[in-house]
């Protein structure tokens, strides 16, 4: 495990585009595992701006993405489709045929999480994934459990979950209650792990995950395991952390 200790947010972001930038310009037609929420923003902000100045080319990059909230449409502005095309796809010149995430309006579970990592190996694994921390030590929407889930599958939120997440949504019925999600051993598979963690609201969990025991209880930590893992984390998330 590497750590890369930034100032803060921005600086998180920046070094997080830096290296995605050099997957990139190494493996022109490279698969991207994609993360949401407000972590990886400002790194697709700084991807956006690389590709601007000429300076980055996503015409062959695929990308797939971690997560997809079950019964959201592409339309609804909280499915993580929508959060893609916003943040990232429709700001480069990625071809949108290459980019995938798992079918939320697919109702039979089996079906969907199938579909999608028969996705993901048509592509051959991912070279680089990236990932955010949830509170709980959730990656992906790997909650905490008594095992670690090897494939795509089809999780119930946590209680935890639904709290942080109904700040997106008019009222916390809203919050879908399940979410399709690529499996830890997914994760793992990948070539390269990036995570992107920044605030003192991380710090607890970041250390109990990356300084603690591994255990399926903290579904992160078994990123301790990964050969090629990157934290780049700011000062907040890393108080705790000497
Ligand atoms: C997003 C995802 C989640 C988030 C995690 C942290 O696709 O899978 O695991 O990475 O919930 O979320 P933020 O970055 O909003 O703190």
């Amino acid at each position: 495990m590497r750590i890369i200790r930034t100032k803060n947010y921005e600086d998180m972001s920046k070094k997080a585009a830096d290296l995605i930038a050099s997957v990139v310009l190494l493996k022109p037609n490279c698969v991207l595992g994609l993360a949401t929420g407000s972590s990886p923003i400002g790194t697709y902000d700084n991807l956006v701006k690389m590709y601007e100045d000429g300076n980055l080319d996503f015409s062959q990059v695929r990308s797939v993405n971690l997560d997809e909230y079950k019964g959201l449409p592409r339309t609804n502005e909280q499915s993580y489709y929508y959060f893609m095309h916003e943040h990232l796809f429709s700001r480069v010149n990625i071809d949108p045929k290459n980019t995938n995430l798992p079918d939320g309006m697919e109702e039979n579970s089996r079906k969907a999480c199938k579909k999608y990592d028969k996705i993901i190996a048509s592509m051959g694994g991912v070279d680089m994934q990236l990932l955010g921390l949830g509170h709980d030590g959730h990656i992906g929407f790997n909650e905490p459990n008594t095992e670690f889930d090897k494939t795509t599958h089809c999780v119930n939120l946590t209680q935890m979950t639904i709290e942080a997440n109904k700040r997106f949504f008019n009222s916390i019925d809203e919050v879908p209650k399940q979410a399709y999600t690529m499996g830890v051993g997914t994760i793992m598979a990948a070539k390269m792990v990036i995570m992107v963690v920044s605030g003192k609201d991380k710090a607890k969990i970041l250390k109990k995950a990356f300084f603690g025991p591994v255990t399926p209880e903290v579904p992160a930590s078994i990123l301790q395991f990964h050969p090629n893992f990157v934290l780049v984390a700011d000062e907040d998330a890393l108080s705790l952390v000497k």
